[in-house]
């Protein structure tokens, strides 16, 4: 059974006026960039429903969460936050982690996508949208509550693992995984830049004009760049995460880090696939970019780990859980 509390209407087309106001507002970007960006999200980042997803959204649960817990499979009640189009929590209870699961997230053009994708696989979710510093549930509702590639968004992160502990029932679990460190961010976007810049000039040349996106398009993604800048507010060390999650009351705190060549390969890779038109690269390349990310991530696994300290590497994830009483709380 699927519902949907009742929202905002999404916002795809956001008036100059707006954009301006957003530039000031880090939250109405949020909401205006990624209202935009909902019904193309899925397709931007390769993003599935189907066994490639899920085993994906499985392992980064498998990555961060200790095995001796992973008898407790699956958690009955979960909450996603900031999910996008749900590619985590959905994709999560598919991989039996969870049996059913309210979808949130700051934009609503988001969660009618989200909401939307769970109702095609079949599953039991609800979509509401709602602010992750303020948590419109009742204390101890969750017995889990993830997160993808949303913390490095919200302005107050401590407050809002706050009120993760808050939602979650005692012996709850959180895990957000997919943020960037400020080591990993640096080198990723820096390879972007000079990806972008490379790519847009020389389609320029004579000859390679077929593989340049009309100007009009190169034009809005670079406007889009300018609010990405406004809605990526944060990046962490592991042991920002770990401090935030602490002071917020939780405890058996872990974090995992992950990528380092891969995304030294990812990030370029993305952002070419971005400058050249749409289509025009075709299966082989994916399977070439696919291939070699997976191939990568294994070195990084298996090699790098060992000699890499923690923070180098791109993708940070933490969990934690919600202490089982007072006295577990003060012994942390
Ligand atoms: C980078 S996207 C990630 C989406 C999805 N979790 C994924 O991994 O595909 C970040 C999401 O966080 C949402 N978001 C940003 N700030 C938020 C906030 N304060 N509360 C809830 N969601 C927020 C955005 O609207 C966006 O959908």
């Amino acid at each position: 059974m699927t519902s949907t509390h009742e929202s905002p209407a999404p916002n795809p087309h956001a008036t100059a006026e707006q954009v301006e106001a957003a530039m000031k507002d880090s939250k109405l970007a949020q909401v205006l960039y990624h209202d935009w960006e909902a019904e193309s999200y899925d397709d931007k980042w390769s993003i599935s429903y189907d066994q490639r997803c899920v085993d994906y959204a499985r392992g980064r649960f498998d990555a961060a969460v200790p095995d001796e817990v992973q008898r407790e499979l699956p958690y009955d009640r979960a909450l996603e936050l900031g999910c996008g189009t749900g590619f985590f929590l959905l994709n999560l209870i598919q991989a039996g982690v969870a049996r059913r699961g309210s979808v949130t997230d700051l934009s609503p053009g988001m969660v009618k996508v989200a909401t939307r994708n769970g109702q095609g696989l079949g599953l039991d979710i609800d979509g509401r949208v709602a602010d992750a510093e303020g948590i419109p549930y009742e204390d101890n509702t969750f017995d889990l509550v993830v997160g993808h590639a949303v913390l490095h968004h919200i302005p107050d992160v401590e407050l809002s693992l706050r009120e993760v502990v808050r939602v979650l029932k005692p012996g709850g679990r959180f895990i957000f995984a997919g943020e960037p460190t400020t080591v990993g961010n640096r080198y990723a976007r820096e390879l972007s830049t000079l990806t972008w810049r490379i790519a847009t000039n020389v389609t320029k040349l004579p000859g390679l004009r077929e593989w340049r996106r009309p100007q009009t398009e190169l034009d809005e993604s670079s406007r889009a760049a300018a609010l990405e800048a406004v809605v990526d507010l944060h990046t962490f060390d592991p042991a920002d995460l770990e401090r935030m999650a602490r002071n917020a009351g939780a405890v058996e705190i872990r974090t995992a880090s992950e990528e380092f060549t891969a995304a030294m390969l990812g990030w370029p890779v993305r952002t070419f696939e971005a400058a050249v038109p749409p289509g025009k690269l075709g299966w082989g390349w994916a399977k070439f970019a696919f291939g070699s990310w997976t191939s990568l991530s294994w070195v990084d696994a298996n090699v790098w780990r060992r000699v890499v300290p923690k923070g180098w590497f791109y993708n940070v994830m933490v969990t934690g859980v919600k202490p089982e009483s007072p006295a577990e709380a003060a012994g942390s």
